[in-house]
Parts: C-alpha cells; structure tokens; sequence
C-alpha cells in the first residue's frame, strides 16, 4: 500500500495497491520532461493571475516555487516517488509541501491531459533542434570527405553488381542528400507539433476565462489547437516524430550496410580507422566493422518504436486514453538512439578513408563504361535499342577473350558497327566516361565540384 492518499484520490476508497501505483505510474520515464512541466506551469499560472483568476501573490509564491522545484531537480535533491504517478504531479504536490494553499490553486482550469500535451511539444521542439543540428554536423562530415575525393572514381552498383563509374566525392554527397531530406521533414513536424493544447483541459476546455492564445504565445508556440476533443487525444506529432526518426535510423542503416561491404577484403573500397574498429577474441587478425553492425541493427529499435506508437494510437476512443501515456517510452526511445546513431556515424564517416589506388587498379573492370559507349553511339545517329544491342554484343565478344573496350582494334569496332570511329577511344573507360557525365546531378567529378559548392554554403549558414 502506498504510505498517504493523494489529494487527487478523494474519490477512491482506501489506498491505492503498490502493484497499481507501480503499474500506472510514469514519472520513471517522464521526470526527464521536468524543465518544459515547470515552464508550462509557470506560463499558465501567470496567465491565471492576469485573468484575475488568482492574485498576483499566489501566482509570485508558485512561481519562485516552481523555479526551486526545478533547481532541486536539476541538483539531483529532488525525491521521486512513485506514487506520485508523474512528473506533474511530483511537481505540484511538491509545490504544494512547499508553499501551501497557492501550490493548490496552479492546477485551474487544467487537466494533465492538455498539460502533458503541452509539455511533449515543448520537448519535441528542442529535441528537434538537437536532431537537426546532428544531422547537419553529420552532412558537414560527408561534404569534407567528397572534397577529398572529387576526382577519384569508384563503380556505383546497381543490383550490387559494377554499374557506372562515379566520383567517390558523388557517392559520398548521396547522403548528404538523404540526410537533407531528414532535416526537412523534422522541420515540417516541429511545424505541426508547433500549436499549444493548453488550456484544451480534459478535453472540453473549461468555463473559466483562459486565455489559451497568450499561453500559446509566451511558449514560443506558432498558435493554439482548435478542438479541444481533439487535443486530448491527438499524438500525430508524436508518431510523426518517431517516423522521421526511423527514416534516419533506415539511412544509417544503408551506409552502414554499404560500408560493411565495401570494408570487405573481396570489395577492399575503404579503410576504417583502427579507433573505429573492434576484433576478435579468437581470431588474431580480425579488423570488424562492429560499429557499423551496431547502426544497422539498433535501427530496429527505432521501428519497434514506430510499430508500438501506431499501435498505441490504432482505434483509440476519441478523448484521453492512458494508453497515451506510453507515447513517452518510444519517443525518447527514438530521439536517444537516433542522437546517438547520428553521434557515432559522424565518428566513423570522419574516421574512414577510401582505397583510391586499389579501386583505381580496377576501375576498368566490369565496364562501366558500357552505358557510355552506347551513349557514343546514339551521338552517331544509332538509335539507343540498336547500340545497346551492339555493346552488349562487345561486351561479351571482349569477355571470352579476357580483352578491355580499349583493347580494341577499331577495325574490331567497326565490324560490330560502321558508326565507330577514331575518337571512340576517347570515350571508353571509366575516367572519360565519368568526365563526359553531362546532366545535372550527374555523379562526375564535374557535378561533384558544383555540388559541394553548394552544400558548403548552404551548411555553413545552419
Ligand atoms: N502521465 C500521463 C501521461 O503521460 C499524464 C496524463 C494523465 N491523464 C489522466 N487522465 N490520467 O499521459
């Protein structure tokens, strides 16, 4: 049995069940949240005092109450006990221990279903931030690293198998691509996230005068919410929030996968510094990318947490659910690995270097320049259908014999088309087929260069 009743328990009969108290309780989860509680509190108690609906005095006391409160916290002398259910109300009884009968009056016109609404934006918003400026060191990381490696080629895979020769530096901008997207998308839900449920109360609003759009205003929110009903229940942001979190998790996940590959000695692409590498305990010569492995599988974590908040929110009824309340589990399940995940691939992206002269001894294999030649061809009026035909057929009459494009007679050229000429050979292998990338966002080390160009400036502004 808990130790006292509560004073919001006055319905219930005896005490509340340890099992239940432990059970229903969030603080464990919730107390990190402390900070946007007490400012919350604080905005809506003032506001309480200049609607009159409390004087000037009460609202002073709850205020430098408040403000102790979150000192005693933050100093780690803040005692947290379970059966206080929640940060909200750990806060408010400890405001009431603290100043009496004012502490009673901060919960007016409120429910702690618009207050832990208002609270998780708040969060959210910051936490946002920290994402978005992750993700942005982590771009700048991928911008550095294809200034290194502008003029050097690599294969890009289609199927995983040699497609066409790119700049490493090209391959290297993809991400920052990605990671822009992210960056957008967290942005657009920091916007929806952005409206302030205060003063939404249980879900009904309230017959007293609050004025809901100066709360909205002093927290910095873009505008209130505009049904109450809708407040109480809605954790859109929440599962929005998680998404773009898994989305990042899912582009990590594909570097981390390429880069488990590519660090392989059959595909020999890139080094990984020693700091970011673990071994074997057996095996004497091993060198693994378990960092790697670990941004791979703890994605998961991140899906499983996209899975339980649909799952959460999937056929609730309309109104505030406790169901809700473990939104918080997985939200900061997301946003912690996602941090961290975010921290530890800009380690590794800083901390990699790519075999250029290895990949250059064998850039010429697999021709890559195949699509080029064809391309070739199309300049010389033969229609593509009819030049992919014939490079197909050189590419195979070249593989029996063991022989390059380049090892070509042209006498061997013409005979599978008379559109071949002299200045064929400027035109095959990897390096002219790469120089010749002309469309925009093409992966060349031309395109490379204006593409770094403009993320240096565009990065350097955040
Ligand atoms: N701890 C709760 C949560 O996180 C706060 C809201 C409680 N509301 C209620 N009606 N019991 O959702």
């Amino acid at each position: 049995m808990a130790k006292s009743k509560r004073s919001w328990e006055k319905r219930l009969a005896g005490q509340r069940e340890k099992l239940v108290v432990d059970f229903v309780q969030s603080l464990s989860v919730d107390k990190r949240i402390y900070k946007y509680d007490i400012v919350g509190s604080i905005t809506h108690a003032q506001m309480l005092a200049e609607k009159g609906l409390i004087t000037k005095k009460d609202f002073g006391a709850i205020k430098n109450g408040l403000i102790e409160i979150s000192q005693e916290i933050a100093e780690g002398k803040f005692r947290f006990d379970a059966s206080y259910e929640d940060i909200h109300m750990a806060v408010e009884e400890a405001l009431v221990a603290k100043i009496g009968d004012a502490g009673r009056k901060l919960h007016t016109g409120r429910s702690r279903n618009d207050q832990v609404s208002t609270d998780t934006r708040l969060w959210m918003r910051d936490e946002i931030e920290i994402l978005q400026a992750k993700i942005t060191l982590l771009q700048r990381a991928f911008v550095k690293q294809a200034k290194e490696y502008t003029d050097d080629l690599m294969p890009a895979y289609t199927h995983l198998q040699r497609a066409q020769p790119v700049a490493i530096g090209a391959y290297l901008l993809s991400f920052v691509e990605k990671f822009e997207r992210d960056y957008i998308r967290l942005g657009n839900c920091r916007e929806l996230a952005n409206a302030s449920p205060l003063g939404s109360g249980a879900v009904a609003g309230s017959t007293l005068p609050l004025d809901r759009k100066k709360t909205a205003k002093q927290l910095g929110f873009s505008d209130i919410t505009y049904s109450s009903i809708d407040s109480a229940g809605d954790r859109d942001f929440c599962a929005e929030f998680i998404f773009d979190c898994a989305l990042i998790a899912t582009h990590l996940s594909g570097l981390a996968e390429d880069w488990i590959i590519y660090c392989s000695s059959e595909f020999g692409l890139i080094r990984i510094d020693d700091s970011y590498c673990t071994s074997s305990s057996m095996m004497p010569q091993k060198r693994n990318p378990d960092v790697l492995e670990l941004i791979r599988g703890r994605a998961a974590s991140v899906y499983g947490s996209l899975m339980a908040m649909l799952t959460i929110l999937k056929a609730q009824p309309t109104g505030y659910n406790r169901d809700l309340q473990e939104d918080k589990v997985h939200l900061f399940n997301a946003g912690d690995t996602t941090g961290r995940l975010l921290d530890i691939a800009d380690g590794i992206v800083v901390h990699t270097s790519f075999e250029r002269k290895k990949i250059l001894d064998r850039i010429d294999d697999g021709f890559l320049d195949a699509t080029a030649l064809a391309e070739y061809l199309v300049s010389r009026q033969v229609a593509f259908r009819e030049a992919h035909g014939i490079v197909a057929t050189l590419v195979n009459f070249c593989e029996k014999q063991g022989r390059k494009f380049r090892d070509l007679e042209l006498s061997e050229f013409k005979k599978h088309s008379p559109a071949f000429e002299e200045d064929v050979y400027k035109y095959i292998g990897a390096a002219n087929a790469a120089k010749r990338y002309a469309t925009d966002g093409a992966g060349g080390p031309g395109q490379t260069k204006e593409q770094i160009n403009y993320w240096q400036k565009q990065l350097s502004q955040r």
